[in-house]
């Protein structure tokens, strides 16, 4: 075959390809969430989402203000089964009628990865159906697909408790990375904040709420890395900056603790608008398009409704166009396993049985 017809034969494989739809089963371990759904769709379209069931287990880690990896691992093998067996039920699907089986294999911790593949994968092998292994960070980047086929390139901020990156999408499995957090993640530093103060766990929604009642202004915090070249991110100091200024407060009064938790937020919206308009800028440096360039903003935090109103401000001043998925894609969620692996089944990308959990899985290796 000459390269031209080489050439339209990849197109046309292509074509064929993504015009296909597909009914995944996507299942999600890999922290403090034990999730499985079912979608339906094709790249290029929204998908249909037939079920979508996520169990949290807050009460189970809240004693300890964080998540506890074993207690978490046991959560997920006691609940999963069942779990799979109502998304089957409530998308009126059994697993014959699946295409795929799709399950998160990193990062995360190890033990509820391994739950999660093992139980996905004996599901595949018993349906004789083809297993896709989910990266989690790109199944966040790509949920803006699921709810409204946004094209790429795009930029992605992604924050959640355990991530805080800025990247590139330039297509499935091709990501660039423009920034990173030096320590802490953005939702582990809401997390452990609202563990220091008392408002409970998981901490954003807390510290959200209390914020809401108090002024920003009053306490002057830190904004890390603000000013500075490049898109990394940085929370450690301002997290010690709040400690410092509750202890010297003790007894907190409630108007403390709002004024504190308010202070806190804007000091972290102010630097993720910061680090986000520097990678906006790169990003519109680099592209050929005239017009807006999709910004998709996907993790926990993005659920944060001051950040959010931030970032549209900002998208819209840069000339980017924000996509927020709604809250409960947002965060942890299985519908988003089940849509990467659809985008992974067009591409006929699947991965084999003997797939093990991957607890470190940046979103550079799958560019490589
Ligand atoms: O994406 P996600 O559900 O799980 C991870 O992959 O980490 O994100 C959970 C994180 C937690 O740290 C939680 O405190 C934070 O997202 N979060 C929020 C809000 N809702 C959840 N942070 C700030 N504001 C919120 N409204
Ligand atoms: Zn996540």
């Amino acid at each position: 075959m000459d390269s031209i017809s080489t050439a339209a034969s990849k197109q046309m494989t292509r074509q064929m390809a993504t015009s296909r739809q597909f009914t995944v089963l996507g299942i999600e371990t890999s922290c403090d969430e034990t999730a499985a759904a079912i979608v339906s769709g094709a790249p290029g379209k929204p998908g249909t989402i037939r079920s979508n069931l996520v169990l949290s287990q807050f009460d189970e880690h809240a004693p300890y203000g964080g998540v506890v990896p074993e207690i978490a691992a046991r959560a997920h093998i006691d609940h999963l089964d069942s779990l799979v067996a109502s998304a089957l039920r409530e998308a009126d699907l059994t697993l014959g009628g699946v295409d795929a089986v799709a399950a998160t294999s990193g990062p995360g911790l190890v033990g509820g990865l391994m739950v999660g593949l093992v139980t996905g994968k004996s599901l595949a092998f018993a349906a004789n159906k083809p297993f896709v292994a989910v990266n989690h960070l790109e199944a966040h980047a790509l949920t803006a697909r699921l709810v409204d086929a946004t094209p790429f390139p795009y930029l992605v901020l992604l924050v959640s408790g355990g991530h805080s990156q800025l990247l590139e999408a330039r297509g499935v499995g091709d990501y660039s990375l423009l920034g990173t957090t030096l320590d802490d993640a953005v939702g582990e530093a809401f997390d452990k904040t609202a563990k220091l103060m008392g408002l409970g766990y998981p901490g954003g929604p807390h510290v959200e709420k209390w914020a809401l009642k108090g002024d920003p202004k009053r306490f002057d915090l830190p904004r890390p890395m603000k000013g500075r070249p490049g898109s990394d991110f940085s929370f450690a100091g301002l997290k010690t900056a709040l400690r410092q200024t509750v202890t010297k407060l003790v007894p907190l009064t409630e108007t403390d603790l709002a004024d504190a938790a308010a202070s806190f937020q804007a000091a972290v919206a102010d630097a993720i608008e910061d680090r986000s308009r520097n990678a906006m800028r790169t990003m519109r440096a680099a592209s050929d398009a005239d017009g807006p360039i999709p910004f998709v903003v996907a993790g926990g935090v993005a659920s944060n409704k001051t950040l959010r109103a931030r970032l549209e401000e900002l998208a819209t001043a840069e000339g980017f166009s924000l996509t927020a998925p709604p809250l409960p894609l947002c965060t942890d969620n299985a519908a988003m396993i089940a849509w990467a692996g659809i985008e992974r089944m067009a591409i006929s990308s699947t991965d084999g049985l003997d797939t093990g959990p991957k607890p470190r899985w940046p979103l550079a290796d799958l560019s490589a």
